[in-house]
């Protein structure tokens, strides 16, 4: 049986003699808040609550540029009716300076042919390339907090109108509507664009209602730069300022298309059976309903059906695609790390009990936290945190929130109360790599061959996916075997990512270096304290020689007492053709020479002094995985000369406190 407003959509479609063939449609879309849904991030944007933020959101002055964009190309233009959409959109948004004399540069909301619109840190907004002026092309509205002389900026507080250049054709002075744009308020913005008028308007608030006057209203004439398909999106920029700019939330539509006639029309409806359907009462009974509906498909025929068969396609693939759309956001809420509260982990660690100690670290204890109510068990992490610490922390667990790979400690969710920083992960019940691959008495098990070339590949994998795969990449940093937890099948699962820096911000990487740590640091890292890719890989390549030889990264030789570098000593025996002897004792040989063999030489060139002789992880992936051959190494370490006097040995001076390092 039909429905009667089914009926009453028929009866419209008949009056309008042909169905409409729309050739462009007005493109509506409404974001309350932001998910990773329909939406590219570039540079360093991110998302953080549902909320975007532009620009790396720190304490200390960076330089930064990002730009968000919406996925779906958008039509402003149609070439058969020759119609240029008018555009209409609202967003929230706040600019603040967490030092508030360190101000710049503002943000824009642009229109662009191109999906990959990311200009420059500073007054370019990231709009601009500054070394390829002209390369994006664009249509703006800046929101700019900072005076640039080269642009020709009036002010720092401004508002204008830039057509593939930063110099505006016309700004206004946001203060005229006693608007200040880096107040840090919430402020409400709405830009209409109406083609017919070839005007452009730009409305601000403070408050949730459209003023009634625009602040800044150009005359000007865009059709010759709305484009058939364009994207739209926001972006922004800072330099050596602490500006944060954030997004709230956003809504956009285009207008003014017509519905269009289609050029040729094969069945033709008579008007004859508009006339009889459009008799029949639509308020009536069911019988009679049936009878008008019979009358229809006598007189209409197969075009009547087919009308029928497209609206009923039509609506419920709408239907399942709004269902699907729905069910997709409520798994990404359900399954993303969620914000504890400090009663909640206070309780599932019986009050942080010394019992429920399981690991020790620099930046504090980790807990084994039993939840009571769902029986689920955590590893809880605390530590202390300073004020400026915890914005830091914020602004990195959004990009850590969003990470997924099979090979990574699931963070679960954190907390940030009572001057304590806590994250809750996953809990691992075979404990860390080191204390596997190093049980203090020699007991317990031991890792046969499969599982360690399982490690070595596990590993490879999750850092391609941090260096390369995810939306942002993420440099490690802290790659070590204590780093490393071993899942109920001893998949190794990569913790701390990204998050240890922060425990310990406030200290340059060499003050807060143990000797457990030591080993596998990069020689450059040690000499610059600049972490890379580069200096992930070196790392990496420490921990597989570690795990394929069971020796430390720096271990004292008991006969001699003289402390011996595993990257130097594996290299010794691979000039002597004896690559195959460090082999870890305890497998009893029980391995393919060859894979071993293999395995140590990807460990030696991923350790190898220069970086730029080091292979990308993905490179080491792939020869791991047989996709590729295996790279030379040269039969003596190369070495490398620093400036600076200081060296590995100096450095060492106690190898005890890796003991510390849990
Ligand atoms: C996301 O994109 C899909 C098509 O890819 C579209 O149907 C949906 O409406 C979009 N969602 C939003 C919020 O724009
Ligand atoms: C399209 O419309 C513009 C004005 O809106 C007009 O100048 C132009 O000649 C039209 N082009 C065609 C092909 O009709
Ligand atoms: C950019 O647009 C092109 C063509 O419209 C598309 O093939 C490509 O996947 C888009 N890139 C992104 C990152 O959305
Ligand atoms: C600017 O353009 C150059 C060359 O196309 C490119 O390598 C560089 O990444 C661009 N810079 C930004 C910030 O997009
Ligand atoms: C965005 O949020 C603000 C404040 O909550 C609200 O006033 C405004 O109407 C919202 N705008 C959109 C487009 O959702
Ligand atoms: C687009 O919006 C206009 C209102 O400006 C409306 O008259 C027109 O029918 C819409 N076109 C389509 C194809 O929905
Ligand atoms: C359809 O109708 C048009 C005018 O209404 C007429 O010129 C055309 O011949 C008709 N075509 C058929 C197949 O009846
Ligand atoms: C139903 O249709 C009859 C004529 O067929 C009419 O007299 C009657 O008022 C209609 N009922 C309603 C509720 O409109």
């Amino acid at each position: 049986m039909l429905p009667r407003n089914f009926l009453v959509f028929l009866l419209l479609i008949f009056t309008f003699h042909l169905p409409p063939l729309i050739s462009a449609e007005n493109t509506t879309f409404d974001f309350p808040f932001f998910t990773v849904r329909n939406l590219t991030l570039l540079g360093d944007s991110y998302f953080k609550n549902g909320v975007i933020g532009l620009t790396r959101e720190i304490g200390v002055p960076s330089s930064s540029s990002g730009s968000i964009i919406y996925n779906n190309p958008i039509h402003f233009f149609d070439q058969e009716s020759n119609i240029t959409a008018s555009f209409s959109t609202s967003f929230s948004f706040s600019v603040k300076n967490v030092n508030p004399s360190s101000f710049g540069d503002g943000l824009t909301f642009f229109l662009s042919p191109d999906n990959q619109t990311l200009g420059s840190p500073g007054g370019y907004l990231g709009l601009v390339n500054s070394s390829e002026l002209t390369k994006n092309r664009f249509l703006a509205i800046e929101f700019d907090t900072k005076l640039d002389a080269q642009f020709n900026d009036p002010n720092e507080n401004h508002v204008g109108l830039d057509i593939n250049a930063l110099t505006s054709i016309k700004t206004a002075d946001a203060l005229l509507q006693d608007i200040d744009l880096k107040s840090g308020n919430l402020i409400t913005a709405w830009i209409d664009y109406k083609n017919d008028l070839r005007v452009l308007n730009v409305f601000l608030s403070y408050s949730s209602l459209k003023p009634p006057t625009p602040l800044l209203s150009v005359a000007f004439d865009l059709s010759g730069y709305l484009k058939e398909d364009m994207f739209v999106g926001f972006s922004a920029s800072t330099e050596g300022s602490t500006e944060v700019h954030l997004i709230e939330n956003w809504s956009f539509k285009t207008f003014g298309f017509l519905p269009v006639r289609p050029k040729s029309h094969p069945h033709n409806v008579s008007d004859s059976s508009v006339t009889i359907i459009s008799d029949v009462p639509v308020s009536n009974s069911t019988n009679k309903h049936h009878k008008g509906l019979g009358l229809g498909l006598g007189i209409a025929g197969p075009a009547f059906f087919f009308v029928v068969l497209a609206v009923f396609g039509y609506v419920s693939v709408k239907k399942w695609k709004y269902m699907r759309i729905e069910n997709g956001l409520k798994a990404e809420i359900l399954t993303g790390p969620r914000e504890f509260s400090y009663k909640e982990l206070y309780a599932a660690t019986r009050g942080f009990h010394s019992s429920r100690i399981i690991g020790r670290g620099a930046f504090g204890n980790v807990y084994k936290a039993i939840f009571v109510s769902s029986g689920a068990v955590a590893a809880v992490k605390r530590s202390k945190h300073s004020r400026e610490g915890k914005i830091e922390f914020l602004a990195e667990l959004s990009i850590v929130a969003c990470l997924r790979h099979k090979n990574l400690v699931q963070l679960q969710g954190w907390c940030a109360e009572k001057d304590e920083l806590l994250l809750v992960y996953d809990f691992m019940p075979n404990g860390s790599l080191d204390k596997v691959l190093h049980p203090e008495p020699e007991t317990g098990i031991l890792l046969t061959w499969s599982h360690r070339q399982n490690i070595a590949i596990g590993l490879a994998s999750v850092l391609a996916y941090l260096h390369q795969e995810c939306e942002q990449q993420v440099i490690h940093r802290d790659i070590k075997t204590s780093n490393i937890m071993l899942d109920g099948s001893f998949n190794p699962r990569l913790g701390d990512f990204g998050l240890a820096r922060l425990m310990d911000h406030d200290k340059s990487p060499v003050s807060t270096l143990t000797a457990g740590t030591m080993g596998y640091l990069a020689p450059e890292y040690l000499q610059y304290g600049k972490a890379t890719v580069k200096t992930d890989v070196f790392s990496y390549g420490v921990v597989i020689l570690e795990v394929a030889c069971g020796r430390r990264p720096i271990e004292r030789e008991l006969s001699s007492q003289k402390m011996v570098n595993l990257v130097d000593w594996v290299w010794g025996l691979h000039g002597q053709g004896r690559i195959t002897e460090a082999a870890d004792k305890r497998l009893n040989g029980d391995f393919k020479e060859e894979e071993m063999r293999k395995l140590l030489l990807v460990g030696l060139r991923c350790a190898h002094p220069d970086s730029a002789e080091r292979p990308s992880i993905r490179r080491v992936v792939q020869i791991l995985n047989n996709e590729a051959d295996p790279i030379a190494v040269p039969k003596m370490k190369p070495s490398l000369t620093f400036s600076c006097s200081l060296t590995v040995e100096d450095i060492v001076s106690d190898d005890e406190e890796r003991k510390t390092t849990a």
